[in-house]
């Protein structure tokens, strides 16, 4: 995989949104699949930015919502379809019917996973997905040991996630869903590219394992090394452990402009 190593979030956010950008110029129907959490924030606004300016036309965009909670209201600002909807499809001034995301709060969850992953079938396949990186190594919400070929299920959280994310939940982490629903670790293979992005120290050793460690299930995000177009994008600080730091810096050094991520 490629590793771009940039100097903080918002070059992190540029870098993507450059090469997001770039996708829709080429394919302007293009399925984008979005993550949450805090990290593509900065993704999100650069893009929008760039939308505004004219630089590129995002009214024909698709989105696909990676992964969901299960239980919440319909409707609750923290559930992931209010968030892309609020950080994503929103600002960029899209319809709603430009959006697709799993049904979290359906009667018949198990349905609602398969009627999912079929959906992104025939969609066409998401283009683009975006990922950010769980400090357990997860990616969407598949926790450590979910099998690299699932496909969007039902899935337990671990404590740490939860502990993780109970700042978007007031700090309460009894208020933090226990099951959730995530395209599966072989659903998001199925993505022309990959793009993960990683800012921040506590995320660096998340990283490691990924970019540098064995293919294991334990470390989710490490399935990334079967995919022929996986980017892996990361600030200063969550590179600061990876061992060939200077070698990756390089090699994206000598890269031509052209070319992209
Ligand atoms: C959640 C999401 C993931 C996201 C992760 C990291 O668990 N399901 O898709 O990558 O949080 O979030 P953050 O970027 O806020 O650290």
């Amino acid at each position: 995989m490629e590793v771009v190593i940039v100097e903080d979030a918002a070059a992190g956010g540029e870098t993507v949104a450059q090469s997001i950008a770039q996708l829709l110029r080429a394919k302007p129907d293009a399925l984008l699949g979005v993550a949450t959490g805090s990290t593509p924030g900065p993704v999100y606004r650069a893009l929008t930015a760039k939308a505004r300016a004219g630089e590129v036309d995002v009214s024909a965009a698709r989105i696909a919502q990676l992964d969901e909670y299960v239980g919440l209201p319909a409707g609750h600002p923290e559930s992931y379809r209010s968030v892309v909807l609020r950080e994503v499809v929103a600002p960029l001034g899209l319809a709603e019917d430009a959006f697709m995301g799993p049904d979290g709060s359906a009667e018949d969850v198990r349905a609602a996973c398969l009627a999912y992953d079929r959906a992104l079938a025939e969609a066409g396949g998401v283009d683009l997905q975006l990922l950010g990186i769980g400090t357990d190594g997860h990616i969407g919400f598949n926790e450590p040991c979910s099998s690299l070929a699932s496909r969007t299920r039902i899935k337990t959280l671990t404590e740490q996630t939860r502990v993780d994310n109970a700042r978007f939940f007031d700090g309460d982490i009894t208020q933090v869903p226990r099951h959730v629903i995530t395209q599966g670790i072989g659903t998001i293979l199925e993505a022309r590219h990959l793009v993960l992005l990683a800012t921040g120290e506590n995320k660096a050793d998340a990283v490691a394992l990924a970019v540098e460690g064995p293919v294991a299930s334990v470390v989710p995000a490490s399935a990334l090394q079967l995919h022929p177009h996986a980017t892996v994008v990361v600030d200063e600080a969550a590179a600061s452990k990876l061992k060939l730091a200077d070698y990756f810096r390089a090699t994206y050094a000598a890269k031509p402009d052209w070319q992209g991520l």
